[in-house]
């Protein structure tokens, strides 16, 4: 752009606020040069890996987790965008759905990380100081979800039989998979690690839920005119990594740090764990519809 022209650009846009565009100006000579370190918040981001112990790794176990909230934040970005845009190109959906399978690559491939290097008997002193906090309680984890794919799919089986018929949205919520970690459906007792999480987050889970309805990714695909088998197969790709492959590394993850020594430790959330995270158990899948009925059938196995 031509000096001239940026400077009558930049006085239009001024005058259009009703302010005058000279002091503005003045502010951008006086202005101080942004740095790295501003731009993009370093001293916040790398002030908030707070340990609750001495133990080394603790302070990885802490900084994992950030990075998958951070990675799942990312997700979300990419999600909300193809949520929100109606009658988007194939291309941008094949171009944001590469993305999230690199993502969720990225979460599967990265776990050893973490799990490889922190030793069996720190992990299981310091896990005392944490609990019952427990990752169940992420709540990007269940935006996802309630972005991707329709409130139905998050009901396993057994959840579906309890359903009354025109089942409201309360009562999808009230048998929605992941209660199952911590809800005794007899008595109505929870832990502390599921009440508390539905204390802060169940309002506006059930929020996101009623205003997403017609625009998660699964209703998205089902508006378009011909998605191609491509497509199609991103779609499928993407749930398996999230829903079966994800879950699968987290759960070895699991059975290593709280089963491999044949102790069989309660998890910091309390919940029947080696059922609960099991792919097979939760039968969650983005886009049922995309899977063959033997598909379904074998969800999770290997
Ligand atoms: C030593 C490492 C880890 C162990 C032993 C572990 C164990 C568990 C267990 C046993 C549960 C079930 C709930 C409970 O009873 O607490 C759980 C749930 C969960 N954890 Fe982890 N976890 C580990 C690392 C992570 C990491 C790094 C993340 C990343 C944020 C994470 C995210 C989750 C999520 C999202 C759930 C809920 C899964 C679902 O409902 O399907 N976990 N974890």
């Amino acid at each position: 752009m031509e000096y001239e022209q940026l400077i009558n650009e930049i006085k239009e846009k001024y005058t259009n606020l009703g302010e005058n565009p000279e002091t503005y100006l003045k502010g951008l000579l006086q202005s101080k040069p942004i740095t790295y370190w501003d731009y993009i918040q370093v001293d916040t981001l790398l002030s908030l890996q707070k340990t609750r112990t001495d133990f080394k790794d603790e302070a990885i176990f802490v900084m994992y987790h950030q990075v998958t909230e951070l990675t799942l934040k990312m997700m979300l970005h990419e999600i909300k965008q193809l949520s929100e845009g109606e009658n988007l190109s194939e291309e941008i959906w094949m171009n944001k759905l590469d993305r999230l399978k690199r993502y969720t690559r990225m979460l599967i491939t990265s776990f050893d990380i973490m799990k490889d290097g922190m030793s069996y008997e720190d992990y299981n002193i310091f896990r005392d100081a944490l609990t019952p906090a427990s990752g169940f309680q992420c709540a990007s984890f269940r935006y996802l979800e309630l972005y991707t794919t329709r409130l139905p799919n998050l009901i396993n089986n057994a959840g579906q039989k309890r359903l009354p018929e025109n089942p409201t949205l309360d009562d999808y919520f009230e048998n929605i998979y992941w209660k199952d970690a911590g809800l005794d459906r007899k008595t109505g007792k929870m832990t502390t690690t599921l009440r508390l999480f539905i204390e802060k987050y169940e309002a506006d889970f059930k929020h996101l839920a009623k205003i997403v309805q017609g625009k998660t990714l699964e209703e998205r695909i089902e508006q378009m005119e011909n998605p191609s088998e491509e497509l199609k197969e991103k779609l499928k790709q993407f749930d398996h990594f999230y829903n079966v492959a994800w879950p699968i590394v987290h759960l070895e993850t699991a059975q290593y740090f709280l089963d491999s020594k044949g102790e069989e430790k309660t998890a910091t959330g309390g919940s029947e764990w080696k059922k609960y995270l099991h792919p097979k158990y939760q039968q969650r899948k983005f886009f049922p519809n995309l899977w063959t009925a033997e598909e379904v059938e074998h969800w999770g196995e290997k």
